[in-house]
């Protein structure tokens, strides 16, 4: 019998190797390689193509499609772009299936022809779930087979204007010596579906699946093939999903989309900008509210801290929301500069909600939150607190003051602790500006002491 020979490849970025490493030489990440049994060389096919004055390439207007779901279409940078290439990848169970259902069906309603493919489930099921979401469009077509060649019969067959394939994990090539799901099957399948995409007059959707342990073939490597990445999160035990764009070449990258999951269907929610904040009437300690910007909009998130005394030795930091290590400088600026002891409490940094902020003008918000629990007094009333952090405990200032401020005095906040900094640039006056220079200055006044 011929034997098999088996290389490694990274599961991050697909780098291949004849010896199991444990880092990628190639993206530095650790223990990401698994085995694959291969037969022969990959083959690439040559295309010769002179080079091109870039003056002399014409420019083609990028049409945009909507699909009628403000959300999905925002975070895309305003609809789908024709013959565009986009991975949706979640958690299973946040709602991949029934989002691309929604948008096949809205697409279908607008005159266009689908082909939904599903390895996963059967067509009975998609079918109950369409009922369910209310779907009776004509224009959707159903492939429930995961084999390539079924597939690639289906889209001639078909000719569609859009494609889902549902995920792209179970799609399977039989001459490609590998399970379904592996890197190699994953990242061929993926090619194919990307010439395909380029080739014909179509736009593609993907589903990836990510899982909290890490997959066999992670969404890391089809991120380089695709034209956008767009992630939809959220907590499967609370009805809340945000879809966000991790990567776009058609637009900006920092747009999300609020959805909430209902009995029928998802659930658009436009005005996102209070979901995130339970009750501003009452300050209780450990709680700040921050306006945290998201692409064009504002949404008021609240940072939670507790600080509870350290039983085992040393002491935990556990953070969900915001970044790890801007919570550690956070409290070593707060050791250091202002002589709190935190070297025996357990420190946890949540943003509630589920929300991920990704800025540094929350860190003021943090360590208010951490003084707030570590004192136990509650912050001044109806306020909200704004800065970035320096390692010498100044504040800094942040982008879109105004911005910030009319959503907070709309929801009915009172007053801000902004960066000095930004104080000559604010033009909200229904609130009560108070600027900082200093850490200490704003802890004393957010928590009165
Ligand atoms: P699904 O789209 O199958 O998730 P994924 O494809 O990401 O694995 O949906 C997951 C959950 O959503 C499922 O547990 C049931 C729930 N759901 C609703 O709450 N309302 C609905 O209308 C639908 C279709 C699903
Ligand atoms: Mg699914």
């Amino acid at each position: 019998m011929k034997k098999e020979k088996s290389i490694f490849v990274c599961s991050e970025c697909g780098y291949q190797t004849i010896k199991l490493l444990g880092r990628c030489p190639n993206c530095g990440k650790w223990n990401t390689f698994i085995e694959e049994f291969y037969t022969g060389l990959e083959k690439f096919e040559e295309e010769i193509m002179p080079p091109k004055k870039l003056t002399e390439i014409e420019f083609e207007d990028t049409p945009r499609i909507k699909t009628k779901i403000e959300e999905f279409d925002r975070v895309l940078g305003g609809g789908v772009v024709k013959k565009s290439y986009i991975l949706v990848a979640g958690e299973p169970g946040v709602g991949k299936s029934t989002l691309l259902l929604t948008v096949a069906g809205n697409l279908a309603k607008n005159g266009y022809k689908v082909l939904y493919i599903s390895g996963e489930e059967s067509q009975n099921q998609i079918k109950m779930r369409a009922k369910r979401l209310g779907i009776e469009s004509d224009g959707i077509y159903l492939l429930t087979s995961s084999e390539i060649n079924s597939i690639k019969n289906g889209l001639e067959k078909i000719n569609p204007d859009f494609v889902i394939v549902d995920s792209i994990q179970t799609v399977y090539n039989p001459e490609i010596p590998t399970i379904p799901g592996s890197v190699t099957q994953v990242r061929e399948n993926a090619n194919f579906f990307m010439k395909y995409t380029k080739t014909n007059d179509c736009s593609t959707f993907l589903v990836g699946h990510i899982t909290k342990e890490g997959v066999v073939a992670g969404p890391k490597i089809l991120e380089h093939i695709v034209d956008s990445v767009i992630y939809f999160e959220g907590d499967i035990r609370t009805n809340l999903r945000i879809l966000r764009c991790f990567k776009n070449r058609f637009g900006s990258t920092n747009e999300i989309g609020v959805f909430s999951m209902e009995e029928n269907g998802l659930k658009e929610i436009p005005d996102a900008s209070s979901i995130f904040i339970q009750d501003i009437e009452r300050n209780i300690p450990g709680r700040t509210i921050f306006p945290t910007i998201e692409g064009t909009r504002t949404i008021l998130v609240e940072i939670e801290g507790l600080v509870t005394p350290t039983y085992y030795g040393i002491p935990r930091r556990t953070v969900s929301g915001v970044d790890y290590n801007r919570v550690s400088l956070i409290i070593a600026v707060l050791e250091k500069k202002l002589k709190f002891n935190f070297n025996t409490f357990d420190v946890y940094v949540n943003v509630g909600g589920g929300l991920k902020v990704n800025e540094v003008g929350c860190d003021l918000a943090v360590a208010v939150s951490c003084v707030s629990s570590l004192k136990d007094i509650p912050p001044i009333k109806k306020s909200v607190i704004i800065g970035e952090i320096g390692l010498t405990g100044e504040i800094r200032g942040v982008e879109n003051i105004n911005l910030r401020l009319k959503e907070c005095a709309r929801l009915g906040i009172e007053r801000a602790i902004i960066p000095e900094k930004n104080k000559k640039d604010v033009s909200v006056s229904q609130i009560e500006i108070i600027p900082v220079k200093f850490l200490n200055e704003a802890i004393k006044i957010s928590l009165s002491i």
